[in-house]
């Protein structure tokens, strides 16, 4: 059904069922998919990670991060570009954080640069949904597709999702990316790919 539904329609309507979403129903996702992530074996194996400081109605990342920095993995979070592409910085606990350009929360360590992405064992995308073959849809800036185009095939890479937003099928675009997982409160780990 969602072939003949362009992304755009595809993206408000999903933005607006997490947005119709009660607030306990949003908090009570952070911390399943925190336990979930942190018990990857890839996750615990990691030396560095790419993640994101979540904002507005995306599932909390904020105990995953401070969780992940907590046990000493590196953390890299994306500074928004004006261009729209991604810039990584490391995250040094909740107080490292600062108001970025897109309204994001974001790191104030100094930034690595576009390709710094690459050198993540784990990358950690938001995404409003996620389709069976890992096909991704995000806010609408490409950014992420940007960021993933840098990661190598091997690595575990993956969307952060509430329940219902994992789908059958999802419109896609030759620059799109896919993810190899997507990590759900109800369902853990789920990889795609
Ligand atoms: N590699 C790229 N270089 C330049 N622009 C790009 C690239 N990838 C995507 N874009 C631009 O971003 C726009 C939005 O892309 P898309 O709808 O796939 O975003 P998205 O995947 O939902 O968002 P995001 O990846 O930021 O979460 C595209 O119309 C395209 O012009
Ligand atoms: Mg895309």
């Amino acid at each position: 059904m969602h072939d003949i539904v362009s992304k755009t329609d595809l993206r408000a309507e999903l933005l607006g069922r997490r947005a119709a979403m009660p607030p306990e129903t949003r908090a009570e996702a952070a911390r399943p998919i925190r336990d979930a992530l942190l018990s990857v074996p890839e996750v615990e194996m990691a030396g560095t990670i790419a993640a994101y400081a979540s904002i507005a109605d995306e599932p909390d990342t904020r105990s995953l991060l401070f969780a992940l920095w907590k046990r000493g993995t590196y953390v890299l979070l994306p500074r928004l570009l004006p261009d729209g592409d991604l810039d990584w910085a490391s995250y040094e606990g909740p107080d490292s954080l600062v108001p970025g350009a897109g309204g994001c929360p974001e790191p104030s360590e100094p930034p690595r640069g576009t390709g710094a992405v690459a050198s993540a064992d784990v990358v950690l995308v938001p995404a409003v949904a996620v389709d069976r073959t890992g096909m991704r849809l995000g806010r609408g800036g490409g950014s992420y597709d940007r960021a993933l185009a840098r990661v190598g095939p091997a690595i575990l890479t993956v969307a952060l999702l509430y329940d219902g937003e994992l789908v059958r099928n999802l419109p896609a675009e030759p620059h799109d990316r896919r993810v190899r997982a997507a990590v759900t409160p109800s369902q853990g780990l789920l990889r795609l790919t």
